[in-house]
């Protein structure tokens, strides 16, 4: 009975002292919530880890349809697309990280070096859904699939593309919106 009295002492004072903790943390703002702050690397990988089995989780239960990237109406449309929406933080093939990307963190993938690892769903599900708790829009919020199918299907051909392919392909897409506008 005396030793039942002294646990439950010990998990009360236990108890006070961690919500002590966190009103400390919490009122007193003691947590760094700038941008360079870093987990422990055990903690990032997890994160890391859990995010990339949850997307091809969620691809696994899709099935892309019939992309074709050699009409160039389907081309163009992936390659405007890619630069209007993604190439800000993705830097294109061959390019550079800009300064919105150097100040992101998590930073944004190489997309040419993730198009090697994932599958062509793992990519739209990602362009889609986005990622939480990171800079990694929703675009499904605002976009068809079918132009997300064909960016995605894009981002498969990086690892093929030098910066003067993909610039030539964008230079195309927009001589030919052009000539849409004024036929
Ligand atoms: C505002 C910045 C931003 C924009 C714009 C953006 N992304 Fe991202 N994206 C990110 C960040 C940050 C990550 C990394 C998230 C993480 O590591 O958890 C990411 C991750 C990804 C990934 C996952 C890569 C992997 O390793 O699995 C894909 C695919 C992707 N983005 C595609 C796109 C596409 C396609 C667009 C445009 C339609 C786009 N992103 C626009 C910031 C952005």
């Amino acid at each position: 009975m005396l030793f039942f009295k002294h646990a439950v002492m010990t998990l009360l004072l236990v108890g006070l002292l961690g919500l002590g903790i966190a009103a400390w943390v919490i009122i007193g703002g003691r947590f760094d919530v700038s941008v360079a702050a870093q987990l422990p690397q055990p903690v990032h990988d997890l994160i890391h880890q859990t995010r990339v089995n949850a997307v091809r989780r969620e691809a696994h239960q899709l099935q892309a349809p019939t992309i074709d990237l050699d009409d160039d109406a389907v081309l163009f449309q992936a390659v405007t697309g890619f630069q209007s929406m993604c190439a800000d933080c993705h830097h294109p093939p061959g390019g550079q990280p800009s300064a919105l990307a150097q100040g992101l963190n998590p930073p944004p993938a190489n997309l040419s070096e993730a198009a090697d690892k994932r599958s062509l769903e793992e990519l739209f599900w990602v362009t889609k859904h986005g990622i939480r708790m990171s800079a990694m829009p929703a675009w499904g919020t605002t976009h068809e699939d079918a132009e997300l199918w064909a960016i995605a299907a894009l981002l498969q051909r990086f690892p093929m593309l030098s910066a003067s392919d993909y610039a030539d392909i964008l230079q195309a897409a927009e001589a030919a919106g052009l000539e849409h506008h004024h036929p």
